[in-house]
């Protein structure tokens, strides 16, 4: 093929490829990053562009400017736009499950910020919604897209370590949100939120669940505000908690968290230590796993570069092509009803199960 013919050719298959016209709703924090996900694919246009907070709005309006999204700050002027077929959600936890299901309900596709809902009436909405439509919905479950965790959860299911006899894992952070940051309107009020378990955690447990799937029969523990105490004014979050979940088969969850784990003393942060018949596996990080009795640890899965914004690329490559979902509505559902679950047996300070939380999964 010559050069021209070759130039022309390209070029109708370039005017051919499909390309999803997109809208972001809630433009914070998370939105920003989810817009330069969006932006940064050839095969998708932001067209429009929601927020309440008309500050936040222009400024997503300007980074987008090369692409000239419509801006409002009425999400359901989005809904009702028929050029809008992908609909990002990214807005405080509470709005989550009305707006996918009206947007669910209105055809578009649905990328859905975790966690789904804060209440199981929520998430049972939603995935009533997904079910009943013919379109694309994710969760914003991202770990599902690291290939360097998926490599190593895969090899546990293949049996590296043996049988699966527990894990320890938590998530614990030096300091709270700042009381004067843009997301303390919402973040301490534990029905806008959720509390930190369901608005973070809802991350650790997903792999506890990938790990040791499906989802626990039941969890039992304890939540407290320790430190914090009506700080800020109204508080309605818990600020440390221990849970333990059962799950199928009697491997067991050991899960902390806190917000007072003081910078550089050891053993903090995030993790999840996965514990079999053969060894153990640290595995949010390192990826190592350590032979019961003797031998020397070995990496099962090498830290790579990450595909950037691949949670993103395969929601677009769901609604262009039908590959598979990294987290869809099944795994974005179990996700948050097991940190509901949670959430519940540490309010309740009693064992919570699917039942007595109204679930029947
Ligand atoms: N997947 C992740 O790793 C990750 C990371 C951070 C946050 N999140 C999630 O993203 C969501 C947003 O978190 P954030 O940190 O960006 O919070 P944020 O407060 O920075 O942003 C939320 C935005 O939603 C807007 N908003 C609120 N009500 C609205 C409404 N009715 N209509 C339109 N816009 C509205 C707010 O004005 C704000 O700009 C939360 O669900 C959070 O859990 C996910």
């Amino acid at each position: 093929m010559d050069r021209r013919s070759f130039l022309l050719t390209s070029g109708i298959a370039l005017a051919q490829a499909p390309v999803t016209a997109t809208a972001v709703i809630g433009v914070g924090n998370r939105g920003s990053y989810l817009l330069e996900s969006v932006l940064a694919q050839p095969n998708a246009k932001v067209v429009e562009l929601c927020d309440n907070k008309p500050d936040r709005l222009d400024k997503a309006a300007t980074k987008a400017a090369a692409q000239s999204p419509k801006t409002t700050t009425d999400w359901r002027r989005v809904i009702d736009n028929k050029d809008v077929e992908a609909f990002y959600i990214a807005t405080p936890p509470y709005l989550h499950a009305e707006m996918a299901v009206a947007a669910l309900q209105a055809g578009k596709h649905v990328y859905c910020e975790k966690p789904v809902g804060v209440t199981a009436a929520q998430v049972a909405a939603v995935v009533a919604a997904a079910q009943a439509s013919k379109r694309i919905f994710v969760a914003g479950q991202q770990l599902r897209s690291h290939a360097q965790l998926a490599e190593a959860v895969g090899k546990i299911h293949d049996g590296i370590i043996g049988d699966v006899l527990m894990i320890k894992a938590q998530r614990h952070a030096t300091s709270d949100l700042p009381y004067d940051s843009t997301s303390a309107d919402w973040y301490y009020d534990v029905t806008k939120s959720g509390g930190y378990l369901i608005e973070q955690s809802v991350h650790n447990l997903d792999v506890c669940n990938w790990v040791l799937h499906p989802r626990p029969i039941s969890a039992n523990r304890f939540g407290a505000t320790r430190l914090h105490t009506n700080e800020p004014a109204g508080r309605s979050i818990f600020d440390c908690g221990t849970l333990s979940y059962n799950y199928p088969g009697g491997a067991q969850v050991s899960f902390t968290q806190n917000v007072f784990h003081p910078r550089g003393m050891p053993h903090g942060g995030q993790n999840v230590l996965v514990y079999g018949s053969k060894g153990a596996i640290d595995l949010m990080y390192a990826c190592m796993m350590y032979p019961l009795g003797a031998g020397a640890p070995v990496e099962i899965a090498a830290k790579r570069e990450e595909v950037p914004h691949a949670h993103t690329i395969a929601f677009y490559n769901a609604i262009q092509r039908g590959a598979p979902l990294p987290a869809g509505i099944k795994i974005g559902a179990e996700a948050a009803l097991t940190a509901i679950l949670g959430h519940e047996a540490m309010t309740r300070q009693n064992t919570v199960t699917w039942n007595s939380l109204g679930v029947s999964l």
